[in-house]
């Protein structure tokens, strides 16, 4: 063969090689066709790819042309054994002309019955100065017309592009693992042992989830505010077959009325001035997995007929667009509205309606499950106690309180009190006089003051009663203690702010 030509082949086999290691991700598959590339381009024979283990630190072969499986599955070597041990180890090529003169060669895998006139080249793998691997292949040498240089400079080049693969595909391996790990994670977290709850109302609750959690049913889920629907939402996702792909919840009452359309389908590009880019909206970011739709009770008149043509057809235009385009979405919808109310008064569609309410859950409040609550309070208390490094426990006085709360902000004010008691209770256990005073009748008049950045919606009666003890000190201060003045600053009669001073337990002489 000429040199011209020999050069041709080489340039087209790197070319292959190239091109072969694009094609797919998979590691094995890529390695024999590059091996079967040398083969038939350049007359080098069982091609070899070995890569070390990096938990093993065993070389092990990948891919070898013309070896069975079982000759593979033999082929592992320790760093410095052998010849493709020692490559490893040194990180610099290394040529046997006849392989039966040299004792180094192992012949491990047992697959050359003849070992007459065959060189062996071994090429290393590196990248970064690092030798990650070893690629081998043997030659019979028909023609003089190629010197051993110019076969190990195609073998190091090709060298060099497995390398980079290999390390994009133990990237790109690592970053699978994470997140399979993470989504195993969110299983857990997101299952029924994770619903707390023994009262017939959530038994029935976790009933309903167990049946329709691996169904595509269209759910739709009642109750008031903190009563866990998005967390039955979560579960319901977590425990079905698309948990490989997205839970996208929108809060439908979060969003300005203009903008759930756009958010809700997207908008194509240059749909209006200013619609400079593409937007994906939360419908196909929500592709193959569950598609949340909180508050669905604020969704405008107009998108209703809208939503109930995807949940019919799963088909939607973007805005700006005339081609539909297609998702395979779970939906599950929430409510703290009576729905059917919302009917009546013509405020939501009656065909909408009944597409969502194919199977209702009803989250029953926290107030007609409260044997629920001593389950719920050890939970809790585990949780935060685990998140905070405290033992906090609760006095059996103190959990009959939390009994005969009503709960109106239910399991998310539970989950609050308990985590302000965990982080603010100086003993370690939580006592009647600990409890915030609308859970404890004994109590109603102690000036507790809770700071704001914990408080929610349900102490804002506790957040008035603070900000209105401090004006009334102010209006005191500011008036040199004459009580007339100050209660007329402050726009109140002399006897209501009397009240006040006696309410907060102001003492004037302190002051
Ligand atoms: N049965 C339950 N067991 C444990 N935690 C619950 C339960 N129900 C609700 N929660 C918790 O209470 C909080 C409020 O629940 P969420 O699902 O957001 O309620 P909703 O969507 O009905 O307002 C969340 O932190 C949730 O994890
Ligand atoms: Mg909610």
């Amino acid at each position: 063969m000429n040199a011209l030509l020999r050069k041709n082949r080489e340039l087209s086999a790197i070319l292959k090689v190239s091109q072969e290691l694009t094609t797919s991700f998979d590691l094995e598959k890529n390695m024999l066709s590059a091996m079967q590339i040398l083969g038939t381009h350049l007359e080098m024979q069982r091609g070899c790819v070995f890569l070390m283990d990096p938990d093993t630190h065993k070389l092990r072969i990948i891919a070898a042309q013309s070896l069975t499986r079982k000759e593979i599955s033999r082929g592992t070597y320790q760093v410095g054994e052998g010849i493709v041990g020692r490559v490893l180890e040194t990180g610099k090529p290394m040529f046997v002309p006849n392989i039966g003169n040299e004792p180094k060669f192992l012949n491990k895998t047992g697959s050359r019955p003849s070992k007459k006139g065959v060189s062996f080249f071994c090429s290393p793998i590196s990248i970064d100065g690092k030798t990650i691997g070893v690629i081998t292949v043997d030659r019979i040498f028909a023609e003089e017309d190629t010197t051993v240089d110019d076969d190990f400079r195609v073998l190091s080049i090709i060298a060099s592009f497995i390398a980079q693969f290999v390390i994009l595909w133990r990237n790109f391996k690592n970053t699978e693992n994470e997140i399979g790990k993470l989504r195993s994670q969110l299983k857990e977290k997101f299952s029924l042992p994770n619903i707390i709850g023994e009262s017939v109302e959530l038994q029935r609750v976790l009933k309903s989830v167990i049946k329709v959690a691996t169904t595509d049913t269209t759910v739709l889920l009642l109750g008031e505010s903190g009563t866990g629907k998005e967390l039955v939402a979560q579960t319901l996702h977590y425990q079905s077959l698309r948990t490989r792909e997205r839970f996208v919840a929108v809060n439908l009452a979060a969003l300005p009325e203009n903008l759930i359309e756009a958010e809700l389908f997207g908008v194509e590009k240059g749909a209006y001035t200013g619609a400079t880019e593409k937007r994906i909206g939360r419908f196909e970011m929500a592709q193959e997995g569950t598609l949340f739709l909180d508050e669905i009770g604020e969704l405008p008149l107009n998108l209703q007929v809208k939503l109930l043509r995807v949940l019919q057809e799963r088909s939607f235009e973007k805005i700006g667009s005339t081609s539909s385009v297609h998702v395979d979405v779970r939906v599950v919808a929430a409510t703290n509205r009576n729905l059917f109310e919302e009917v009546k008064k013509g405020n939501f569609r009656e065909d909408l309606y009944w597409r969502l309410n194919v199977v209702p859950i009803m989250l029953p409040p926290l107030r007609i499950r409260s044997g629920d609550i001593p389950l719920l309070a050890d939970y809790y208390l585990n949780k935060f106690n685990q998140l905070y490094h405290r033992q906090v426990k609760i006095s059996a006085r103190s959990l009959n309180l939390l009994e005969d709360y009503t709960w109106p902000g239910n399991v998310r004010e539970f989950a609050n009190t308990i985590e302000r008691l965990v982080i603010m209770l100086e003993s370690n256990v939580v006592k009647p006089e600990d409890l915030p005073f609308n859970l404890n009748p004994e109590n109603q008049d102690a000036p507790v003051i809770y700071p704001g950045s914990l408080a929610d919606k349900t102490n804002l009666k506790q957040e008035i009663e603070g900000i209105e003890k401090d004006q009334v000190i102010r209006a005191l201060k500011d008036n040199n203690y004459i009580q007339n003045r100050a209660s007329k600053a402050l726009g109140i009669t002399p006897r209501q702010f009397g009240y006040r001073l006696k309410k907060y337990g102001i003492n004037f002489k302190r002051l």
